[in-house]
């Protein structure tokens, strides 16, 4: 009998790619760089399981490529770059990793918040560049004060919480607008549940943590940045197409908002030469929301675990299509 043979789009922790090993032949992309999508084809014209990042964009035209493809691991929470419909529609099942990484996105985004309220990267740049030439002023750098501040969470899913908890535990109002309200968290943690204007209007900090999909592309653009206070900040944590760029870059440079933090953006990665790059008044990361040592080990062992069910016929730890589960047998 042939062996299943996976395809792992990117390098990943060696314990994964064991763990991989004990159900099928693993082919590693070698490179730093993805696969383009001809070279991504070419690699799972004969595979049976798929392990992909955010990178790999997984349409029926890259699926037509693929025949014998059973499971798809996306070694993310957010599915933006799978058409999962198409793969359900060809009974291919998609697994995910949901939830661990919420904790270390979080933290980051927490990070941004302060980063963005406290000016700590400007400040930074201004020392390096020789800028300190005496000890303390009264009126140097100041910021905008973050204890008792109104946090406005957009997308009260797992990551949106660990904002909010974050939030409280630095004496913030918190009021959050998402697709669902959920009265047991308004009680359990004193949450507001507030409709968009709202929330945007009220909000010192507003933090994004929606998913992008056709309905929250560019949720935030001219009008909504205009809705926001002028000493407001706005933090992207979730993908950048969820804020209009070109609409940000006016808002930020007309100083309508004070200023805004994005660990995501639009393209990705952002050109050297974007004018958001020269203001101030943005705090950037390369989309490392996730990026702890441990988190990132163990969503790897995750998406190997959900690969390796879906080669053997099993159900996944997570997986984005379980409808199709009983048209397997599951
Ligand atoms: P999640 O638990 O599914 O939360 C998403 C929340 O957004 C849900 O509560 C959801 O609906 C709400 N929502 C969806 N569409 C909405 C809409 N149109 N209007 C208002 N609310 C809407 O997902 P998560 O784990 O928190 O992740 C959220 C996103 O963060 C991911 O999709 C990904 O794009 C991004 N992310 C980024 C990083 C990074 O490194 N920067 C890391 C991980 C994830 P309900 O209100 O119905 O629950
Ligand atoms: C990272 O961006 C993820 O969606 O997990």
């Amino acid at each position: 009998m042939i062996n299943p043979r996976v395809f792992v789009s990117r390098k990943i922790f060696p314990e994964a790619l064991e763990l991989l090993s004990q159900v099928a032949e693993v082919d590693v992309w070698p490179d730093e760089l993805p696969p383009n999508p001809q070279e991504l084809g070419n690699k799972i014209a004969n595979a049976d399981g798929l392990l992909t990042t955010i990178m790999d964009r997984i349409d029926a035209s890259i699926l037509d490529r693929a025949p014998r493809l059973k499971v798809i691991s996306q070694l993310a929470v957010g599915l933006d770059n799978v058409d999962v419909e198409e793969a359900s529609r060809r009974g291919i099942l998609v697994g995910f990793t949901p939830g661990i990484l919420s904790k270390a996105t979080a933290d980051v985004g927490f990070a941004l918040l302060l980063s963005a309220a406290r000016r700590i990267g400007e400040s930074e740049r201004w020392v390096r560049a020789g800028g300190w030439e005496m000890s303390f002023h009264p009126m140097y750098w100041l910021g905008a004060e973050v204890n008792g501040a109104t946090l406005g969470i957009v997308g009260l899913g797992q990551i949106g919480l660990e904002m909010a908890k974050r939030g409280l535990g630095f004496d913030m109002r918190v009021i959050y607008h998402s697709r669902t309200r959920k009265p047991e968290l308004e009680e359990k943690y004193g949450l507001e549940y507030v409709p968009p204007q709202e929330l945007l209007s009220e909000s010192d900090f507003v933090s994004l943590h929606i998913p992008l999909t056709p309905e929250t592309r560019h949720f935030i653009s001219e009008p909504e940045l205009r809705m926001m206070k002028s000493t407001a900040i706005l933090i992207n944590l979730a993908r950048g197409p969820v804020v209009d760029t070109k609409a940000l870059y006016t808002a930020l440079s007309e100083k309508w908002i004070q200023a805004a933090a994005l660990d995501v953006t639009d393209p990705e990665p952002i050109s050297p030469d974007d004018p958001l790059l020269t203001l101030d008044n943005l705090v950037i990361t390369p989309h490392i929301g996730s990026a702890s040592v441990s988190t990132r080990r163990e969503m790897c062992m995750v998406a190997a675990r959900n690969l390796a069910a879906g080669i053997r016929g099993e159900k996944m730890e997570h997986c984005a299509n379980p409808e199709i589960y009983p048209s397997k047998g599951l």
